[in-house]
C-alpha cells in the first residue's frame, strides 16, 4: 500500500518523503510546486494543484499525509482568498480522494496558532482554539472537515498541531529571515516585533517521528495531538544564537506591530503541552535552543 504526501515537495514534506523511501515504502508526492522542489526521485511525482479535485484515483487503501498549504501567517492576513483556497479547498479535495480510495489513514499538519493568545501556557489540547489569523482559522476549519469525514466515513485521521518547525531546507520563518538579512548586511539586523516574543521551536526530525508514530499508534477515527518542545525562547535569543554562529555583532532595529508582535495575526507567546503524544511514545530529541542552533548550522552549511 503506497503512502501519499500532499505538499511532499515542501520543507516538511521532503523530509517525510526521504524517511518513507528510506524504509522502502512506495511513496507518491502530490504537489503543484508553487513553493517546493521535487527532490527525492525515488518517490513518484504527480504535479497537481489540489485547489482542484484530483483527476486520477489513488490506489485503494493508501495512507495519506496532507501537508499542502501556504504556511505563512503573515501572508494569510494580506491575501485571504488565496489562503482559503490553499489551506481549505486543498483539504476538501484531499478528503474526497481519501474517501473514494478507502484510505487507511489521513495525517494532517495543523498549527499551534489555532490557540491564538491563550493565557494557558503550556497549552494542552483541551484549551478551546481561538484563532487570531486567517491561517489559523483555516487550519481549524480543515480540522473540522477532517473530523467530519472521519466520523462519517470511518477514516482514521490525526491532526498534529505543530510548534514552529526548523531545520534544513526550510525557506521561511525567523531563522531563515534573520540569516538572510545578516548575509545582506551584517552590521544592522531588523527584527520583526519587539524581540521579546517567546515561542517554542521543534527540529524537523522530531516532527517526522511524531507523524510516523501516530500512523501506528493513534486510535481509529479522529484525534488531535500537540507537537512541540517543552520550552520556549525569545526572538532576541534566536538572534544571539545566529549572530554567534555567523560571528557578527549587528545593531538591532525593532519593527513592532501593535503590542510588540511581529505582524498582524502573530502570537506573542506560544508553548505547547505535548504530554498526550509523549504518552503515545514520542520522544523529542531537542529543546527549542538546541533545535534552533542545529537548524542554523544546517542553513549556514546550505544543507
Ligand atoms: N513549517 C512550520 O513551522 C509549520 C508549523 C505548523 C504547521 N505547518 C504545516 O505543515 C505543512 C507543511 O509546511 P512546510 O513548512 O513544509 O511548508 P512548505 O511551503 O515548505 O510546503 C508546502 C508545500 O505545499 C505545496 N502546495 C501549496 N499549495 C498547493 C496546492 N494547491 N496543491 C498542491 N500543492 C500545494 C507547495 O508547493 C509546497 O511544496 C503545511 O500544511 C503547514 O501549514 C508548518
Amino acid at each position: 500500500m503506497p503512502y501519499i504526501v500532499t505538499g511532499g515537495a515542501g520543507f516538511i514534506g521532503s523530509h517525510l518523503v526521504d524517511r518513507l523511501v528510506g524504509t522502502r515504502r512506495d511513496t507518491i508526492v502530490i504537489d503543484d510546486l508553487s513553493s517546493g522542489n521535487y527532490i527525492n526521485k525515488r518517490s513518484k511525482f504527480i504535479k497537481h494543484d489540489l485547489r482542484r479535485p484530483l483527476k486520477i484515483s489513488l490506489p485503494k487503501g493508501s495512507g495519506i499525509f496532507h501537508l499542502a498549504a501556504n504556511p505563512s501567517v503573515k501572508d494569510s492576513m494580506l491575501d485571504i482568498f488565496n489562503h482559503f483556497d490553499r489551506d481549505v479547498k486543498t483539504t476538501l479535495n484531499t478528503l474526497e480522494a481519501a474517501r473514494k480510495s478507502d484510505s487507511e489513514f489521513l495525517i494532517f499538519l495543523s498549527t499551534s496558532a489555532v490557540y491564538g493568545d491563550t493565557r494557558k501556557i503550556p497549552t494542552d489540547e483541551s484549551v478551546a482554539p481561538n484563532p487570531i489569523s486567517n491561517y489559523a482559522e483555516f487550519k481549524l476549519l480543515s480540522e473540522k472537515m477532517i473530523e467530519f469525514y472521519s466520523k462519517t466515513y470511518g477514516l482514521k485521521a490525526v491532526s498534529l498541531r505543530l510548534a514552529n518547525v526548523v531545520g534544513k531546507r526550510s525557506d521561511h520563518g525567523v531563522t531563515v529571515d534573520l540569516i538572510d538579512k545578516l548575509r545582506d548586511d551584517p552590521k544592522v539586523l531588523e527584527l520583526l516585533g519587539d524581540g521579546k516574543q517567546e515561542k517554542s521551536y521543534i527540529y524537523i526530525d522530531d516532527v517526522i517521528d511524531a507523524m510516523l508514530l501516530t500512523v501506528k499508534k493513534a486510535p481509529k477515527y479522529f484525534s488531535v495531538y500537540n507537537v512541540g518542545s517543552s520550552d520556549r525562547i525569545s526572538v532576541n535569543r534566536i538572534a544571539e544564537i545566529i549572530e554567534r554562529k555567523m560571528r557578527v555583532s549587528p545593531k538591532h532595529v525593532y519593527r513592532p506591530f501593535g503590542d510588540g508582535r511581529g505582524w498582524k495575526g502573530d502570537t506573542k507567546m506560544m508553548q505547547l503541552d505535548s504530554s498526550k503524544i509523549i504518552r503515545l511514545g514520542w520522544k523529542p530529541r531537542f529543546n527549542s535552543s538546541q533545535a534552533v542552533s542545529k537548524a542554523v548550522e544546517d542553513l549556514l552549511e546550505g544543507a
